[in-house]
C-alpha cells in the first residue's frame, strides 16, 4: 500500500490557457520516480471533500517533483489554486513505467495536450543514453506550452497546432506518418486523447513498429481497488480481458490494448 504524504507546494504557476505548472517538495530523498507514473492527489477539504485526481508526474529530480495540471474541474481548480507554501496530500508513485530499456537507435516520442507532460521525464530519462536518437511532436489545440522544457533535453522536436504558426497545422498523425515514412525508427513512445492515441497505434501497427502508451483513463482509488480504471486488453489471438490502468498501467503497448 503506498503512503499519503502531505508534500509543500514550491512553485505554482499559470503557463497557458488553463495549464499550472506546480512544483512540489518530495517527502523524502528516496521517494523515487521514474518516467509513466502518477500521483493520485486528494483535490479538495473541509466541505469539500472531491475525489483524489490523478496527475501524471512531469519531472522529477532529487528533491522535487513537477506536475502539469490542465484546470478542467472543480478537482483541478481546487489544486490550480494552491499557493506557494501551502501543502497537499499525495498518494504516490503509483502505476507502472515506460519501458525504457532501448539502448540504441532512433526514438519518437508524440504527445498530445496534457499528455505532453508525462513524456517530459520519458525525454529527460533517454536523453541520458548517448546512442538513443530522440525526436518529439508535440501536439495542442491552440498555445503549445512545455516546449522550452522539451528543448533542454532534445533538439529534435516538431510542434502542431490546430492553430497557425507552428511547424504543422492540424493533428500530430499528419507528421508522425511522415516521420515513419522517412525514418526508420525503433520505437515510438505516445500520451495523449484517446482518438489520438488510436490513431498513433493503427499507424505504428501499419509500420510494425513497437509502440507504448501511456493512457489517461478516469481513475478513483489509484490503486487498483475500486475497478473504475478498467480497459480492455487482448490476452491471446481473439482473447481478451480487463486490466485496470492504474495498477496494470498506465503504459500499455500499443499490441496489447483494444480501443
Ligand atoms: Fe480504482 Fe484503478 S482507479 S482500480
Amino acid at each position: 500500500m503506498k503512503k499519503k504524504n502531505l508534500c509543500e507546494i514550491l512553485e505554482n504557476e499559470k503557463i497557458a490557457d488553463n495549464i499550472y505548472r506546480i512544483k512540489i517538495k518530495k517527502p523524502s530523498e528516496d521517494f523515487e520516480i521514474m518516467a509513466g507514473q502518477f500521483l493520485n492527489i486528494k483535490c479538495g477539504e473541509g466541505d469539500f471533500p472531491l475525489l483524489r485526481r490523478p496527475i501524471s508526474i512531469g519531472l522529477a529530480d532529487k528533491d522535487s517533483m513537477t506536475i502539469y495540471v490542465n484546470k478542467v474541474g472543480k478537482g483541478t481548480e481546487f489544486l490550480c489554486n494552491r499557493e506557494k507554501g501551502e501543502f497537499i496530500d499525495i498518494l504516490g508513485p503509483l502505476g507502472n513505467t515506460f519501458n525504457m530499456n532501448i539502448e540504441k537507435g532512433n526514438v519518437l516520442v508524440v504527445g498530445g495536450g496534457i499528455g505532453v507532460a508525462p513524456l517530459l521525464e520519458l525525454t529527460k530519462t533517454l536523453s541520458s543514453k548517448s546512442d538513443v536518437n530522440i525526436k518529439v511532436i508535440l501536439g495542442y489545440r491552440d498555445e503549445p506550452f512545455i516546449v522550452e522544457e522539451f528543448k533542454k533535453y532534445t533538439k529534435d522536436i516538431i510542434v502542431v497546432s490546430e492553430k497557425e504558426g507552428f511547424d504543422y497545422k492540424g493533428y500530430v498523425t499528419k507528421p508522425l506518418e511522415k516521420e515513419l515514412k522517412e525514418t526508420k525508427y525503433d520505437e515510438v513512445f505516445a500520451c495523449g486523447p484517446e482518438p489520438m492515441l488510436k490513431s498513433v497505434n493503427e499507424i505504428c501497427k501499419e509500420k510494425d513498429i513497437v509502440v507504448q502508451l501511456l493512457l489517461e483513463e478516469r481513475m478513483a482509488c489509484g490503486i487498483g481497488a475500486c475497478l473504475v480504471c478498467t480497459c480492455k486488453t487482448k490476452k491471446g489471438n481473439d482473447d481478451w480481458k480487463y486490466v485496470r490502468t492504474c495498477k496494470e498501467g498506465p503504459v500499455f503497448y500499443g499490441k496489447e490494448v483494444i480501443f
